[in-house]
């Protein structure tokens, strides 16, 4: 059976395997073992098509749905996330944004994250949010978090500098400041985004997780640096607040994106993956 003890590890394996190859596993509660189609097996992957010898349950099914697709397809990839209403807000208008989404929807975060190299938020987020961005709920592995500062305001109080796993941050700030745990990257303030996009690149991740905020994402969004746009639309209207994107205004809708998309659902919410670089 596939639990929160063993999703990490099968998913790290099918992210390092071929992408186009079959794949066989024994899968136990606590030990996930590469076979061949010869030897026993209990879970099989062919191209994108599941086939367990056992009950999967709805949230694993669908996590694997959504996720094997992206870890198949590409061997570099820039994902931005985001949990939404349906009318587009990621938080209320003080920050709030606990719980916009089914609880359940942790388990895929942390997967997403377990699949991930690296993970990149802004600064309001570590502020309105203090999150650990570690992978907690499943046995995965922690993906190196990557914070942006622009004016280096962050202090030593959030989870992410007492946790003891390491930070880098991007700042466009001459501030003397030292961060628990983090190497602090300074850039120039002119293009600041392409910089940081050129400094990323140059450490060769191969999977990039943006998980938001708003300004962020919006900003990587505007310099063609998201490959896979995934909106997780929660069916609750929330009426005002902060808008999941706010990309440079258009004037004219045959300028609007219009990407190659699919969908699935997670716990009842819809799932959208937009494909900005197809
Ligand atoms: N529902 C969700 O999925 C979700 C996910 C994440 C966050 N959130 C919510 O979103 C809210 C925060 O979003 P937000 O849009 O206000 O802020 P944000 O994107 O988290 O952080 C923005 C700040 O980060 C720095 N920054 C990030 N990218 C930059 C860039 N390319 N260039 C320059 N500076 C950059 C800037 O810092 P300086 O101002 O210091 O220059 C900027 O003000 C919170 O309320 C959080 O709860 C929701």
């Amino acid at each position: 059976m596939i639990t929160s003890q063993n999703i990490g590890k099968l998913l790290e394996n099918i992210k390092n395997s071929k992408k186009t190859e079959s794949l066989f596993f024994q899968i136990t509660k606590s030990v996930i073992k590469k076979t061949t189609k010869n030897k026993r097996y209990n879970f099989s992957l062919i191209k994108n098509n599941i086939e367990t010898d056992f009950k999967l349950s709805l949230l694993y099914k669908s996590i694997l749905d959504i996720l094997i697709p992206i870890i198949r397809e590409k061997k570099k990839l820039t994902i931005a996330q985001l949990g939404q209403s349906i009318d587009g807000r990621i938080a209320l208008n003080n920050g709030n944004s606990h719980y916009i989404n089914h609880k359940k929807g942790i388990h895929y975060l942390h997967c997403l994250r377990s699949i991930s190299d690296a993970i990149i938020v802004g600064s309001n987020t570590i502020k309105k949010d203090n999150p650990q961005l570690t992978t907690r709920k499943i046995k995965g592995s922690n993906p190196r978090r990557i914070i942006i500062d622009g004016s280096l305001s962050l202090t030593n109080k959030y989870k992410i500098f007492n946790d003891g796993y390491e930070n880098i941050i991007f700042t466009k700030s001459k501030k003397n400041k030292i961060l628990n745990n983090s190497t602090i990257i300074r850039l120039d303030k002119n293009d600041f985004t392409k910089k940081i996009i050129y400094q990323i690149n140059k450490l060769g991740y191969k999977y990039v997780l943006i998980e938001g905020g708003s300004k962020t994402i919006s900003e990587f969004i505007n310099n063609k640096y998201i490959d896979l746009l995934q909106f997780i639309i929660a069916p609750i209207v929330i009426g005002s607040g902060i808008n999941s994107l706010n990309l440079k205004e258009i004037k004219s809708l045959n300028k609007a994106l219009r990407p190659k998309f699919s969908y699935n659902i997670l716990e009842k919410e819809l799932v959208v993956n937009l494909f900005l670089n197809r």
